[in-house]
């Protein structure tokens, strides 16, 4: 229940509870162990005051000067048949309370002796507690607490009386009381600044941590938004945040790249379906002419009938033609079509020779054989790509001149050639020819379809290849495919 309400929470919220519940637990932590160790220092310095001021007063009544060790040679008495305590009780008493500090003497039984206060301005003295007085009699020498008596703070401590200086034997104790005014008058103070400085840092530290993640989230919401802009199809929409160096920033940057990716395919079908239409819109109004032509009577007149027919003929097949090479395409987006089989080059060439005459129309045909070599292909499509490039260079030359086929083994790569003696491509159209539906000027009076190159090279990139292209307008083209070649092949 309370998981679900945490992650409920905006992440912004979040990062600014734990963040501020943190400082605050260790501001607390700090502050209570500074106040502590003052206060227990204070009482300390306290009690060891009284109980300096004590000393002097006690040894004087206790022990008079004859008890005392004599300053020279004198040994000091033996024998101290017994001191008084009875007797000198309430001197000690007087002289040991002041205007702060009240002394009471207490016998071995516990019972007051004497009291130190005389005037009404003298605290009075709280009644002594058992367990105290009984670890002094014991002959605990600082036995201190504090208390409360009459709303007034009060350090108690208790001084055993002893035989002689120094003695096991312990006659009685005095028990002073003082007041704890000035010490809780520092603590107070102490407290106010902690709890000021605690709540002025926690509030900068609020401030700060809100700054931070407001900057770093601040800068997701910008992209969230910019999803839901690009969901509704607003494709030009980009997150651009080119100042953040961080992962903030390598996140929207990488969000934009994919976009600009997304963008340029989505331009690019947009362009093929508009090309594909154009491209068989152009047959169909021809054939349609033809026909209504035909209907009007046109089939009386025999030679003009013959000329319509032949020329529907041809439309019909570009049509059919331009249907197939789409197909071919799209069956190639869908991908993992390449039925790769272990071939020998010399084999699969010699048998592609005598198919390649039937297509060369009288150009000069040759096999240039390279090293013996067997490759993974998938000959139904290579054979495709050579037919391809086959049919455009035997319409880019003229009757007589040659067209060579070949293959070679480079750095890890098949490369199958085919070079002609033609008109060659003119440089304008070389960046260009392997764009859908993109003919030069003859390829167009050729009656292509502009679809040729693009499907030789979806083909070879589909067998992780590549296709090169050098042309030279006069002189003649060359292609080659690159095929990876795995491991040694050579046999
Ligand atoms: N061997 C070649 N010699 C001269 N130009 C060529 C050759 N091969 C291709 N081209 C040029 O590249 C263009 C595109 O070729 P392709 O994609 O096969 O389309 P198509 O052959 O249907 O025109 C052709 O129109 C032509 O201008
Ligand atoms: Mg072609």
């Amino acid at each position: 229940m309370r998981d679900s309400f945490w992650h409920s929470l905006s992440l912004k919220t979040r990062l600014a509870l734990l963040y501020g519940g943190l400082l605050a637990v260790v501001l607390c932590l700090l502050g209570g162990v500074l106040y502590l160790n003052t206060r227990s220092f204070l009482l300390d310095a306290t009690a060891k005051r009284i109980r300096a001021q004590a000393k002097p007063v006690i040894e004087h009544w206790l022990y008079p000067a004859e008890f005392m060790p004599p300053l020279w040679g004198q040994s000091p008495p033996k024998t101290r048949n017994s001191i008084d305590l009875e007797r000198i009780a309430s001197f000690l008493a007087r002289d040991l309370t002041s205007r702060d500090t009240v002394a009471l003497v207490l016998d071995r039984q516990g019972r007051v002796l004497a009291v130190g206060r005389r005037l009404p301005e003298e605290p009075e003295a709280p009644s002594p507690q058992p367990f105290y007085y009984r670890r002094a009699l014991a002959g605990e020498n600082e036995v201190n607490y504090t208390t409360w008596l009459n709303r007034r703070h009060l350090l108690v401590l208790f001084i055993p009386l002893r035989w002689a200086p120094g003695s096991e034997e312990i006659l009685g104790v005095v028990q002073l009381s003082t007041l704890l005014t000035p010490v809780d008058k520092i603590l107070f103070r102490q407290r106010l600044v902690l709890i000021v400085g605690i709540g002025l840092a926690l509030l900068v530290g609020a401030a700060l941590g809100l700054f931070l993640t407001t900057s770093v989230l601040g800068d997701l919401t910008r992209m969230v938004s910019t999803c839901r802009a690009i969901a509704l199809g607003n494709l030009g929409q980009r997150v651009n945040l080119p100042h953040r160096r961080d992962e903030v920033g390598e996140l929207a940057q990488a969000f934009d790249h994919m976009v600009e990716r997304i963008e340029a395919s989505f331009a690019a079908q947009k362009r093929f379906v508009a090309n594909a239409a154009h491209e068989l819109r152009t047959p169909v109004t021809v054939l349609l002419g033809s026909l209504e032509v035909l209907m009007r009577g046109a089939q009386d007149d025999p030679t003009l009938s013959a000329g319509l027919m032949q020329n529907m003929y041809r439309e019909a097949k570009g049509l059919s033609r331009l249907c197939e090479e789409l197909l071919d395409l799209s069956r190639l987006d869908l991908s993992s079509h390449v039925k790769k089989e272990l071939a020998d080059l010399e084999t699969f060439f010699s048998s592609y020779m005598e198919k390649a005459a039937l297509l060369a129309q009288g150009r000069a045909l040759s096999l240039e054989k390279g090293p013996s070599l067997a490759a993974e292909l998938d000959l139904g499509m290579l054979e495709q790509m050579l037919n391809n490039l086959l049919d455009n260079a035997v319409r880019h030359t003229r009757e007589g001149d040659s067209i060579s086929l070949g293959w070679n083994q480079g750095d890890g790569w098949l490369e199958i050639w085919i070079a002609d003696g033609g008109e060659g491509i003119h440089s304008q159209d070389l960046p260009h020819i392997f764009e859908p539906f993109y003919q030069g000027m003859r390829g167009k009076e050729a009656g292509g379809t502009g679809l040729g190159l693009t499907l030789v090279k979806a083909m070879v990139e589909a067998h992780g290849g590549r296709v090169q292209v050098e042309s030279e307008p006069g002189h003649g083209t060359r292609f080659t495919l690159f095929f990876p070649l795995d491991g040694p092949q050579e046999d």
